[in-house]
């Protein structure tokens, strides 16, 4: 038996084994993905000309329909591969599994509205558990681009504006692909996307020009990645944009030296469909061979879809342009990956696997309760939640009261939609008893019906079609017709409830105007209509918190919390500040904010010493109180400022965040450590620094809590 396909020697051994008996052409093989719908591909398995298979026949996976993947034509084409191939080297089989594969959870901004990562871990656990029984063992998620402006349609995809919240939800879906929980066949290699900075893209306009400082990039767009390593991601996705003239396809600085050298990331890289290729229309390349020249130099492991490895590196070593180095070590790291599957011992996949998993009661338990915390409360008018009796005459209407799904957002590729239930379905079958309920399809309908009963629920929003990549819009107000629909019912004189399904942030300041309780239900995936039907009708109590600022009007954004403070500070009384004259200067619902049917009083912010020396921890505490009637979860919110720094710092930037469920009346501390991870920052060359001085401190159930207070540090070697 040769020594690689020998379990009982390490991984490095087995590799060092295997890459001494490769050929040149069957080294750049395995840095080679391509498509299902290459019509050459079961040849070209054979040939042992590809690594892997990307289980997608569209380059914008996340909107055009995909064929399902079916775990018999993975086996066969692993078959090519193990036993048709000279060395019998496995395929690692890919998939966009982003929040789901059949059973669909809610979009990443959707979970992040949870604050509360560890469903996100279960949730992809249950994700690896279905696609893996598929053959799929790669799934290329999860995405983690900070997304400061709501036009750019992937913002649905990732975790929001805040690199706390986001970095926190990142690591926790990269354990739960990877998770130990799970048998080893059950594993699934991550991949945290888009490496670094895609969220940036000038004007919201995917794929576009980025303009990043140093800084920036460091504090703000970094710190998920940090994290994904830190979790153990086994691979990393570079993006399609450039930074600062140099595309991510290319970056040595921002690929090998700040995330192999400094971050310390050892897993593989793949590039964006098509990346590669793309170096030359982005103007930094002249032909192939020098595009795949700069991607491999760069430090990326996998082409993704172009071929163009494939076909150059081999006379790239030949010609001396590429040291074979550099070539064994990206075969090194993407074999590494596929012995750690353990792909080479276990390379099908059971295919009664597949039917066991295919829908599994407790992962649709797991994604509505996931999709119940993420409902956010945004207004509730004269409490018209939740109805109240005799008020029994409910008049349900809107372009989404229908829909199934359309629910399960973005990038969905396997939802099943048999278990997908429509909010009118949830709200026939939760209906009590004393209620009647009447749903009409046409606003003129529900326009003369409306003087006939006591409230409207109108179902509103985006279709997932308006969501995720390539699907950026100029305007964040709901799509056509809406608002007039709501008008319409408003000046028929009975209370309206707004469901708000969308991928984004909306700028619903006419819809609060017009409406009195306003609930953002995101695309909540299989749970469908059933969480909000459940707030509807009383049977649950909102509990999500904004992950990202809803700005008054699209004009607005960019627009986000942990802004710079500028040399003329908002709030203020004084004319000349940054800000529009035609609009107020606060968002209309600012990043961390959601409302509850009950109420919490944060009291007694307290610390356990006012000042301390760099690099040691000062615990802040505060008590939160259920001051309302009804048992209900909140967020308790921790917000530092650093006021005087090397460099301008954020006017607040989110460091602690706890869940906690209270019943009325019931009080809780909450302590918050703050140490070097919370008070620094990093400088533009990647040094995290901790300046003495001092600090504010906030806590409270939003961005703008009031309660404060404040903590010195001094100098380290302070005698
Ligand atoms: C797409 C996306 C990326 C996805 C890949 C494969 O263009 O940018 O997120 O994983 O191609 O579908």
């Amino acid at each position: 038996m040769f020594p690689y396909k020998d379990a009982s020697l390490t991984v490095a051994e087995r590799v060092r084994d295997l890459l001494s008996r490769m050929t040149l052409e069957e080294k750049a093989g395995q840095l080679n993905q391509l498509p299902t719908r290459d019509e050459r591909l079961q040849a070209r398995i054979a040939a042992g000309e590809l690594g892997s298979v990307l289980f997608a026949d569209s380059a914008f996976a996340g909107n055009d329909k995909q064929a399902r993947v079916m775990v018999g034509q993975v086996n066969e084409l692993q078959k090519l591969a193990v036993e048709g191939s000279r060395l019998g080297i496995p395929l690692i089989c890919a998939r966009d599994v982003i929040h789901g594969h059949t059973t669909v959870a809610p979009i990443p901004l959707g979970q992040a509205a949870t604050w509360n990562p560890p469903l996100a871990k279960g949730a992809q656990e249950n994700a690896a558990r279905e696609c893996s029984a598929d053959g799929i063992r790669w799934a290329f998620s999860p995405m983690m681009d900070i997304a400061r402006d709501p036009r750019w349609g992937r913002i649905a995809e990732g975790f929001g504006e805040d690199p706390y919240l986001a970095s926190a939800f990142a690591a926790a879906s990269v354990r739960g692909f990877q998770s130990d929980a799970l048998p080893p066949e059950e594993r699934v290699a991550a991949c945290a996307k888009h490496y670094v900075g895609y969220g940036a893209a000038e004007g919201g306009r995917d794929y576009n020009t980025t303009e990043i400082t140093p800084t920036t990039m460091w504090n703000t767009y970094l710190p998920p990645f940090k994290a994904a390593v830190e979790a153990g991601a086994m691979t990393i996705m570079s993006a399609f944009h450039e930074v600062d003239g140099i595309p991510l396809a290319a970056h040595k600085h921002w690929l090998n030296t700040v995330l192999r050298e400094h971050l310390g990331f050892t897993g593989a890289v793949v590039t964006d469909w098509g990346s590669i290729y793309q170096l030359i229309p982005h103007g930094v390349a002249g032909d192939d061979a020098e595009a795949a020249l700069l991607a491999i130099l760069a430090g990326n492991d996998m082409d993704m879809c172009t071929e163009l490895f494939y076909r150059n590196l081999p006379t790239l070593v030949r010609t001396g342009k590429l040291p074979l180095a550099v070539l064994d070590t990206a075969v090194a790291r993407l074999l590494t990956v596929k012995f750690t599957l353990g792909l080479f011992e276990s390379p099908y996949t059971d295919p009664a696997r597949a039917a066991r998993v295919q829908s599994i009661p407790a992962h649709r338990e797991a994604a509505l309760h996931f999709a119940r915390q993420s409902l956010v409360l945004l207004q509730n008018r004269n409490n018209v939640l939740p109805i109240k009796e005799p008020n029994t005459g409910i008049l349900l209407c809107g372009p989404m009261a229908d829909m199934r799904g359309i629910l399960h957002g973005t990038w969905c590729l396997d939802g099943d939609e048999r278990h997908t239930t429509t909010l009118k379905e949830a709200m026939e079958r939760l209906k009590p008893e004393a209620f009647k309920l009447t749903h009409v399809g046409l606003i003129d309908d529900a326009v003369k019906l409306a003087r006939w009963n006591n409230t409207c629920v109108i179902a509103l929003g985006e279709s997932s079609g308006r969501s995720g990549e390539d699907n950026c819009t100029t305007t964040l107000e709901l799509p056509a017709g809406q608002i007039e629909q709501v008008a319409a019912i408003h000046a028929m004189g009975i209370p309206i409830i707004a469901i708000v399904f969308c991928g984004r942030a909306l700028a619903l300041e006419r819809l609060c105007q017009l409406a009195d309780t306003v609930i953002i239900a995101w695309h909540p995936g299989t749970a469908g209509g059933i969480p909000a039907a459940e707030a509807v009708y009383g049977l649950l109590n909102p509990s999500g918190k904004l992950p990202v600022t809803f700005p008054r009007n699209s004009g607005q954004v960019p627009l986000y919390y942990n802004h710079k403070p500028t040399g003329r500070p908002v709030p203020t009384k004084n004319r000349y500040h940054s800000r529009y004259i035609d609009a107020l200067d606060s968002p209309l619902f600012p990043f961390g904010y959601g409302m509850s049917l009950t109420t919490f009083a944060f009291t007694a912010l307290e610390v356990d010493k006012s000042s301390a020396k760099v690099g040691e921890t000062i615990n802040v505490s505060v008590t939160v109180t259920n001051t309302g009637d009804r048992t209900g979860d909140t967020v308790a919110q921790l917000y530092l400022r650093d006021p005087v720094a090397t460099i301008s710092r954020p006017v607040r930037e989110l460091k602690g965040f706890r869940r906690i469920t209270l019943s009325p009346g019931e009080s809780q501390t909450v302590t918050f450590p703050i140490g070097p991870e919370e008070l620094g920052f990093y400088t533009a060359d990647g040094i995290w620094c901790v300046e003495p001085g001092l600090f504010q401190v906030w806590v409270g159930d939003s961005s703008e809590a009031p309660l404060s207070t404040q903590v010195t540090l001094v100098p380290a070697t302070t005698v």
